[in-house]
């Protein structure tokens, strides 16, 4: 771990990206067209095609033709030792008082080449996803929506506390932040309480936000085997931040028995820059207490198993005044990814390289705290006042959404996730 904290990249004050964070993500750029990883520093990103080019890593002896690759697949599929290593090569490349002063920071023809300003880069989705998971591991967020549902006797189901629960989402809805989201069509029971029950055809009306952690993993299983908790943590690459859109009122009409469908697989937003495991080292924290005597398969040694990351989720209407509408914090998690992996796995599904998993929503339990706006608005029984006037209990068209995450201090340096937003585009006419 590079001790300097300083870097002679301007890192301005409030920024994400310091030398304790090197993200990674997929770049292209007006003169450059082609996808490429990058290392996001403050209000720039280091082209890692271009800078491997320059003979940088030579010293590590990796195979830098994964710095050509148009996702993060490759590099990741190196493993955990390789991407410490590489993070800790950069930091020390980044460092004022780098030892390595030729590889970048004296050299200004090779800055010029590939230390770009991130205002001029796309982000594009920065893993090849095969599989997507959606966990429901947010306890308090299950315990308010199964109130909602069923009152608070029944709120939580008895296998709960006893596995991560989880379904299949879909990939090929997942977008990068900035991509518009357009508001589904289908069907909708207008009036849960008529005889018969007879759905109506119809935009979305309950159109809401989740507020999750996306896991990327690095490292698959053949299937039939299954991945063994005490060696789950080599197999997650790093993390995003996850806003799972969702349609209540399509999900409330189809979800039993299987699940939800339609309701969730009109799309995923989630952050451009994966901080690399190792990042949020530092931030590992206790998650949600709990008394259940668990499976030894499921049986972590690591107590502190989650991360202390702070969350925010701001609503700005078309032309209006941002509010924030909610602040929760990684901790509030039952099982952790390690925890979802075992589980996932158990059964012989193999994991692959660029697999994500969802954490499911993270909820406080306090009021203010809860990370959908069904629960803000208890089950759109109340509003959400707006900066500026109007309100809310679900999103409206033109809506932007965004959400923040971040670890740690201004002296030791911020680690975060830079921002997940996605704004509301109308339903089609069908
Ligand atoms: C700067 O880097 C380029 C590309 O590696 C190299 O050709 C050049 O000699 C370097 N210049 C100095 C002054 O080190
Ligand atoms: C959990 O338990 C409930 C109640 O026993 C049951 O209806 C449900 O199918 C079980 N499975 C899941 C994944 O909730
Ligand atoms: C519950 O707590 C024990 C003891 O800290 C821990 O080993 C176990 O993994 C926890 N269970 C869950 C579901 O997180």
């Amino acid at each position: 771990m590079a001790s300097s904290t300083k870097s002679w990249v301007l890192i301005p004050k409030g920024s994400h990206f310091s030398l304790a964070n090197l993200p990674f993500g997929i770049i292209s750029t007006s003169s450059k067209s082609t996808p490429r990883p990058a290392v996001a520093i403050g209000d720039h990103c280091l082209d890692l095609q271009e800078f491997s080019a320059s003979g940088a890593f030579s010293s590590l002896g990796i195979d830098v033709s994964v710095f050509s690759k148009p996702t993060l697949n490759d590099f990741a599929a190196l493993g955990r030792p390789v991407h410490r290593s590489v993070r800790k090569y950069l930091q020390d490349v980044f460092a004022e008082s780098t030892s390595n002063p030729q590889a970048l920071r004296d050299n200004k023809t090779l800055q010029e080449k590939c230390l770009i300003p991130r205002s001029e880069v796309t982000m594009h989705v920065p893993m090849h996803i095969g599989d997507y998971t959606d966990f429901y591991a947010g306890k308090n967020h299950a315990f308010n929506v199964g109130c909602l549902f069923r009152g608070p006797d029944n709120a939580l189901q008895p296998n709960y506390t006893h596995l991560p629960v989880g379904y299949h989402g879909r990939a090929s809805s997942i977008v990068v932040s900035g991509t518009p989201i357009t508001r589904p069509n289908g069907q909708i029971l207008e009036n849960p309480a008529a005889t018969p029950k007879v759905p109506t055809f119809s935009p979305c009306k309950r159109l809401d936000i989740e507020l999750e952690l996306g896991a990327f993993l690095c490292k698959g299983n053949k299937m039939g085997t299954n991945v063994p908790i005490s060696e789950a943590a080599d197999y997650i690459f790093g993390f995003v931040l996850l806003n799972d859109w969702s349609a209540r009122d399509i999900q409330a009409w189809e979800y039993v028995p299987l699940g939800p469908f339609l309701s969730k697989s009109f799309g995923s937003t989630i952050s451009p820059w994966i901080v690399l495991t190792d990042a949020l080292e530092p931030f590992r924290c206790t998650g949600i207490p709990n008394d259940t005597q668990l499976l030894p398969y499921l049986q972590e040694k690591e107590e502190k198993n989650v991360y202390d990351i702070k969350l925010q989720v701001d609503i700005t209407p078309e032309g209006g005044e941002t509010t924030t509408i909610l602040k929760s914090n990684g901790r509030h998690l039952l099982f952790s990814f390690a925890q979802m992996l075992a589980h996932h796995s158990i059964g012989g599904c193999p994991m692959a390289v660029g697999d994500m998993f969802g954490s499911g929503t993270i909820s406080g339990s306090e009021p203010g705290t809860e990370g959908s706006m069904l629960e803000i608005s208890k089950g759109g029984k109340e509003t959400i006042a707006l900066n500026g006037g109007g309100e809310r209990k679900f999103l409206q068209d033109g809506d932007t959404v965004t959400i923040y995450g971040v670890c740690g201090t201004e002296e030791s340096g911020l680690v975060g996730f830079g921002e997940c937003t996605g704004q509301i585009l109308p339903a089609p006419k069908i």
